[in-house]
C-alpha cells in the first residue's frame, strides 16, 4: 500500500488484537476499508495470528506495545503516525482476568487487572487524542463487560476496571463532544473466546444457563456494533453504554 492511500484512508488501532474479540473486530473493520494497525505484547502469538490472518486475506499491520506502560503507549503511537498517520479510531479492547474471591486476592492480581484493563484506556487516549482533537474527528471505543454492570463472583478486579472504563467514557465524551469525537463503551456478556473459556467448565455451564439465549455470543456480534460505532453514520451517539449480552443483564 502506498504512502497515499494509507494517508487517505481513516486508521484505527484496535488494542490486544490478538484475543477472540480483537481479531473479529480487525477483520470487520479491514472489511469495512480502514486501514488496521493490531497492537500486540507477544511476538510468538502476533506472528502466528497475523500470519493466520494473511492466510484468510486479513492484513493488518503490526505493532508491538505494553499497554500498561504509559511511555511505551507514546512511543506506539508516535511509531503508527510517522509509519502510516494519526489514529483515527481507537478501540480499547486488551484486557485480562486474574478471577478470585477477594480473600484469596493478591496485590498483583488487583494491579495487573487495573493496568491492563483501565489504565491503559487512559494511556492510549492520552496519546491519540491531540491529533483526533486537530483533525476535527476520532472514534474512541471501549471494551468493556457485562462484569462491570453488574458484578460477578470472583472479579473485583475486573468489575471495577470495568465499571471504571465506563465512567471514563461518560466524562471523556462530555470532553470531546465539540471536536468531531464520538466515545462510547461496549458491554458484551459472555463471548465464545479463550478468556470465557478459561472458566472452568461446570462454573461456566451454569453462568451459560442464566443467560436468557441460553448460548454465548460469537465475536462477531461485537464486531458488527464496534464497526456501527466507529462509522460516520453513529456521529450523534457519544456517551453510551451497549449491551450485547443475550439479555443475561437487563436494565
Ligand atoms: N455466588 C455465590 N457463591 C459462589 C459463587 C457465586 N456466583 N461462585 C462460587 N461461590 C462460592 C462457592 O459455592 C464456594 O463456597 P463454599 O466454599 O462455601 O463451598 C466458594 O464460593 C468457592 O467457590 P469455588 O470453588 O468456585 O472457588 P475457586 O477459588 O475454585 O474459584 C473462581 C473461584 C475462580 C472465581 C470461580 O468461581 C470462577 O471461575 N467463577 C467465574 C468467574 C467468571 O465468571 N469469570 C468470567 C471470566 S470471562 C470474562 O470476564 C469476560 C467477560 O467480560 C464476561
Amino acid at each position: 500500500m502506498s504512502f497515499k492511500e494509507v494517508k487517505d484512508k481513516n486508521i484505527a488501532l484496535v488494542t490486544g488484537a490478538t484475543g477472540g474479540l480483537g481479531t473479529a473486530m480487525c477483520q470487520k473493520l479491514l472489511d469495512d476499508g480502514y486501514f488496521v494497525v493490531a497492537n500486540y505484547r507477544n511476538e510468538d502469538t502476533a506472528a502466528r495470528w497475523h500470519e493466520k490472518n494473511l492466510e484468510l486475506g486479513y492484513d493488518c499491520a503490526m505493532v508491538k506495545g505494553d499497554v500498561t506502560s504509559f511511555d511505551e503507549v507514546g512511543e506506539m503511537v508516535r511509531s503508527i503516525k510517522e509509519k502510516y498517520g494519526p489514529v483515527a479510531v481507537l478501540i480499547n479492547n486488551a484486557g485480562i482476568t486474574r478471577d478470585t474471591p477477594i480473600w484469596k486476592m493478591q496485590l498483583n492480581q488487583w494491579q495487573e487487572v487495573i493496568n491492563t484493563n483501565l489504565n491503559s484506556a487512559f494511556y492510549c487516549v492520552r496519546h491519540v487524542i491531540e491529533d483526533m482533537i486537530a483533525k476535527g474527528f476520532g472514534r474512541i471505543i471501549n471494551i468493556s463487560s457485562v462484569n462491570g454492570q453488574r458484578g460477578q463472583f470472583g472479579q473485583t478486579n475486573y468489575s471495577a476496571a470495568k465499571a471504571g472504563m465506563h465512567g471514563f467514557t461518560k466524562s471523556l465524551a462530555m470532553e470531546v463532544a465539540k471536536k468531531g469525537i464520538t466515545v462510547n463503551t461496549i458491554s458484551p456478556g459472555y463471548i465464545a473466546t479463550d478468556m470465557v473459556m478459561a472458566v472452568r467448565e461446570e462454573v461456566r455451564n451454569k453462568i451459560v444457563e442464566q443467560i436468557p439465549m441460553g448460548r454465548l455470543g460469537g465475536t462477531e456480534e461485537i464486531a458488527h456494533l464496534v464497526s456501527f460505532l466507529a462509522s460516520e453514520k453513529s456521529a450523534y451517539i457519544t456517551g453510551a453504554n451497549y449491551a450485547i449480552n443475550g439479555g443475561q443483564h437487563v436494565y
